[in-house]
């Protein structure tokens, strides 16, 4: 098989490995999935200023985020479910990531646990909250994260309900999971991911099983999870994450400058400027298009992340070029895991940090923390 090119090869191959519902599971947006697919649109957008006769040797793309190094400005962006797309996923990436020099982000809502993450990588990854109502649950999370040395805490704000997902609910995976002859045909055509998700116990959601109360079973964990997401979540629930994590703290899902500002007020580390890879709110803008508005309003008191729609190294670049610090990939390393495992990841994060490099110097540059808006032509948002 020839080597993917792009992150769109990798997804054609995952498409053909991962079963439909798992695979529509990453690849689906809320509603009519137009913000999610204007994320990926609005990229376009935004065009480049071609230079010429610059010295373009000796190129960097280190840089970074929340002052841990990162050998280019992309972290992997905490993904639920990431053990269905490929075995062991959540460990797989996390290695991988690890081995780039990028940092992981594991979901609360991972089939790996945080100690199972812990127990393959040597390097501090980072920990994505879902704040449920049981707070117990909540803070024996966050002293798991800590005992697990995870280095950054991502609490996302843009989960209070979720969003509806038309193609999940059509594919029964609902919380509780309608199982129909329909899955054992979608199945049946996976040969090889059944045999190696036969080859793994972790089937379930290892961060809640064992750890929440009365949670045994799938069912059970079913209810549980529809029901546990705080619909009352609010900026007073983040001083007491906050003070109960004690270290660097990311706030995941500001669309909006006003949020943005309340966000910066809390004396967390960063924002992430996401609105959940168009997953939550449909209609809502695309990421890309809200970016340099929030860098106007609170860039200078906190650092600015961004995710939604990058399926590039130049998209990559189009958002540093607009003040996000660095940036996060979702779907891309998930097409990347389902098509190939571990070394999928790995081609993800290769495909990507080549455009980026080749990007960044057919623009005149030399070192990523030296591109701003000056690499940006002149029609942009
Ligand atoms: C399959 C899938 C599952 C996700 N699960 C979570 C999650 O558990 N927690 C979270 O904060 N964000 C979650 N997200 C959102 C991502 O963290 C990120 O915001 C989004 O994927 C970025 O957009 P992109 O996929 O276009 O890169 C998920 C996204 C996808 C595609």
């Amino acid at each position: 098989m020839s080597k993917p090119l792009t992150i769109a090869d990798l997804k054609t191959r995952a498409r053909r490995r991962v079963p439909k519902m798992f695979f529509d599971y990453a690849d689906s947006g809320a509603w009519t999935e137009g913000t999610y697919r204007a994320n990926e649109e609005d990229f376009a957008k935004v065009k480049l200023r071609q230079r010429v006769l610059v010295d373009m040797t000796n190129r960097s793309l280190a840089t970074t985020m929340v002052g841990q190094e990162a050998s280019m400005p992309v972290a992997l962006a905490p993904t639920g479910l990431c053990g269905m797309q490929h075995p062991d996923g959540e460990m797989l990436a996390a290695k991988a990531a690890e081995e780039f020099g990028v940092p992981f982000t594991l979901s609360t809502m991972s089939i790996c646990s945080i100690e199972d993450v812990a127990s393959v990588t040597s390097k501090p990854f980072w920990f994505q909250l879902y704040v449920m109502k049981d707070r117990e649950f909540v803070a024996n999370l966050i002293d798991r994260a800590k005992a697990a040395k995870c280095s950054a805490l991502v609490l996302t704000l843009d989960l209070q309900i979720l969003g509806q997902r038309h193609k999940d609910l059509r594919n029964g995976l609902s919380a509780p999971p309608k199982w129909t002859i329909h899955h054992g045909l979608q199945l049946a055509t996976k040969p090889f991911w059944c045999m190696d998700m036969l080859r793994t116990k972790r089937r379930g959601f290892g961060n809640i099983v064992g750890h929440a109360k009365n949670v045994s079973d799938l069912s059970s964990l079913s209810s549980w999870t529809a029901e546990q997401f705080d619909p009352q979540l609010s900026w007073k629930d983040v001083a007491w994450i906050k003070e109960r994590w004690g270290g660097k703290l990311i706030l995941k899902g500001i669309l909006d400058e006003e949020d943005a500002r309340s966000a910066a007020e809390t004396g967390a580390d960063a924002i992430i400027v996401s609105n959940h890879g168009g997953r939550q709110l449909d209609g809502a803008m695309s990421s890309i298009s809200m970016l340099s508005k929030i860098v106007d309003a609170v860039g200078d008191r906190i650092e600015v992340h961004f995710d939604g729609g990058i399926r590039s190294g130049q998209d990559v670049l189009k958002a540093v070029a607009l003040g996000a610090r660095g940036t996060y990939i979702g779907r891309p390393y998930l097409y990347g895991l389902g098509a190939m495992g571990k070394p999928g990841v790995t081609a993800a994060l290769e495909i990507i940090r080549r455009e980026l490099d080749i990007t960044m110097a057919l623009c005149g540059k030399r070192d990523i923390q030296a591109v701003d808006s000056s690499v940006l032509a002149d029609v942009r948002f």
